[in-house]
């Protein structure tokens, strides 16, 4: 628990990941910063929030700043998650005319379970068709686990079915490792939604699962409109289980072609 100091030191966390990030942590939820901050507390030697605290005042564009919000976002992924939505995704890109590449982004891809589920199943199908993945995170930390492809066996576990894991990791020193052509198959980049270039071209498919949650209305309005920017007109958003764009956005609407799935609406496009 957060002792009768904290709650300064704790409103400095949730200004600096907001501001990072956009993600605006609820505050009957800050007990969960003392709990994400305890490991990079032991690390850099300091015993109270407070005191970190006081060394981020210090050092507010260095490296803390960024460690302090890598620990303070939600970063909890699975191998096909959601499995249903993979097989709508696959018909997405089976949509797609012989004569380009599909393309496909995993923006918020956290330590790469998304993206790599994507790669192993287009992989498998042995057809020409492989297409582009492109998975962005802000995350410096998660992205540089995703490259490495590494998981632990409780991560391999959650979702990937023992035949996948044999075919397409190693098991190295008690971890599970991807072979690298499948890591390949995958463009890791770091991108803030909120605040960084997107990427060039546009897409067929955006999965952004479980991202924008945490932002508050107006931030993800905002992101939504950025996507929709990226999104070929005949292409759809994914969004997690729990997440809508009724009510939130005027850029998407529920897609008619693909149930759970959004297309931009290009009523408002035109529109704008
Ligand atoms: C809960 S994980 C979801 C991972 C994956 N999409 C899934 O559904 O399994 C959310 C990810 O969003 C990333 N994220 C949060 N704010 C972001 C932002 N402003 N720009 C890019 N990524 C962000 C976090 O770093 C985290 O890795």
């Amino acid at each position: 628990m957060l002792n009768a100091t904290s709650p300064g030191a704790a409103a400095d966390f949730m200004t600096l990941l907001e501001e990072r990030t956009g993600q605006r942590m609820a505050a009957n939820r800050n007990w969960r910063i003392e709990t994400a901050l305890k490991p990079l507390m032991r690390e850099t030697g300091h015993d109270s929030l407070e005191s970190l605290a006081v060394a981020l005042r210090h050092d507010r564009i260095g490296k803390l700043g960024d460690r302090i919000v890598d620990e303070l976002l939600n970063q909890e992924s699975s191998f096909f998650r959601d499995s249903t939505v993979f097989d709508v995704v696959a018909e997405v890109v089976r949509a797609v005319p012989d004569t380009r590449r599909a393309r496909i982004w995993s923006a918020g891809c956290s330590t790469g379970q998304e993206p790599l589920s994507l790669a192993m199943m287009f992989a498998e199908r042995l057809d020409d068709h492989m297409p582009e993945i492109v998975a962005t995170d802000v995350s410096e930390t998660a992205l540089t686990r995703a490259k490495a492809g590494r998981f632990t066996q409780f991560e391999i576990q959650r979702g990937l079915p023992v035949r996948r894991m044999m075919q397409w990791f190693d098991s190295i020193d008690g971890d599970w490792v991807a072979h690298p052509g499948l890591v390949r198959m995958v463009s890791f980049r770091r991108m803030n939604l909120v605040a960084d270039p997107l990427p060039i071209g546009r897409f067929d498919v955006i999965l952004c699962r479980n991202v924008l949650l945490y932002f508050p209305l107006d931030l993800r309005r905002q992101v939504l409109g950025r996507l929709a920017k990226v999104l070929r007109p005949d292409g759809v958003l994914v969004l997690g289980a729990g997440e809508t764009v009724i009510g939130q956005t005027d850029a998407f609407k529920p897609s008619q072609r693909y149930r759970g799935l959004y297309e931009p609406n290009w009523a408002t496009a035109a529109a704008a």
